[in-house]
């Protein structure tokens, strides 16, 4: 369903995706990782339309996308949440999901300014799917409250009812645990597997290898821009570059922490 040939992004002189081949089949869960700085949320703002690539081409169902801006790139079917989480802090929890449904009613604008029975019908329509999210999201309890006063887990899964609002085909997660503790990473997992059996497509960028594990069909793995390995996640963990990739930017690390109390 989606296809990437050759996908380059340059920052200046960093080379921040480079030459990236990847083939996302429909109703698979495919994984993202590699270290800190490798390129994966570069990539996820190349698929949504947030940033686009230097080089090489982007398809969705065979029609390329990579020069679309976001709201078209949207409109045909692909949603994602963010690593630094955008909510709307000052709007409820339910507004934040009706909001993000805007554009999927079928009532036109005159039957709004008019305020006719089928824009009324098709608020409450929409209402309901909202609603129905938040309580997949164990989220129904706060719908009225601000979405900037919930704790940071509920936030993320916040982000995730959001994107889901939006009935999109492929959804991309960047890092969709982070800050969770390993029962919350646990049943997000739980929730990402029923969204393949419910015919979406996701790709997911996550440090957690645990969660991968749980629930990704195939990984790819990325360093400095890079496809190093492609996979099953069993295949991957053994994988002499990918562990070599990891290994080499810890020992980095530590270098640079010994250089600064040096
Ligand atoms: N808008 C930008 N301008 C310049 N450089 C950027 C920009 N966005 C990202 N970069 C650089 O591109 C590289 C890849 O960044 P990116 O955020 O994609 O990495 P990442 O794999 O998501 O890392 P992390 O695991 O820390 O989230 C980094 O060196 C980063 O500093
Ligand atoms: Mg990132």
């Amino acid at each position: 369903m989606l296809e990437l040939h050759k996908v380059s992004r340059l920052f200046g002189g960093l080379q921040a995706l480079d030459q990236v081949d990847m083939r996302i089949s429909e109703r698979r869960i495919v994984g993202l990782i590699g270290p800190n700085g490798a390129g994966k949320t570069t990539l996820i703002n190349n698929i949504s339309g947030l940033d686009h690539p230097t080089s090489g081409t982007i398809r969705l169902e065979g029609n390329e996308i990579h020069n679309l801006p976001p709201h078209r790139i949207s409109g045909l079917g692909i949603a994602r949440t963010y690593q630094n989480i955008r909510l709307f802090g000052e709007m409820t929890v339910l507004e934040n999901l009706l909001i993000s449904q805007h554009g999927r009613g079928r009532a036109s604008v005159l039957d709004s300014l008019v305020f006719t029975p089928h824009f009324r019908a098709e608020e409450r329509r929409l209402r309901d799917t909202a609603m129905q999210l938040l309580e997949r999201f164990h989220l129904a309890g706060m719908a009225h409250q601000l979405a900037g006063n919930l704790p940071y887990g509920d936030q993320r899964r916040l982000e995730m009812a959001r994107a889901l609002a939006t009935g999109p085909k492929l959804l991309l997660l960047d890092e969709p645990t982070a800050g969770m503790n390993p029962i919350e990473t646990e049943q997000l997992g739980q929730q990402i597997l029923r969204l393949r059996d419910e015919q979406l497509t996701v790709l997911v960028i996550e440090h957690d290898m645990s969660l991968i594990h749980q629930v990704c069909d195939e990984v790819y793995v990325l360093n400095f821009g890079q496809i190093i390995a492609h996979g099953t996640p069993e295949a991957i963990k053994h994988n002499p570059l990918v562990i070599e990739a990891y290994l080499g930017r810890e020992e980095e690390n530590e270098l640079a922490v010994g250089e600064r109390k040096g």
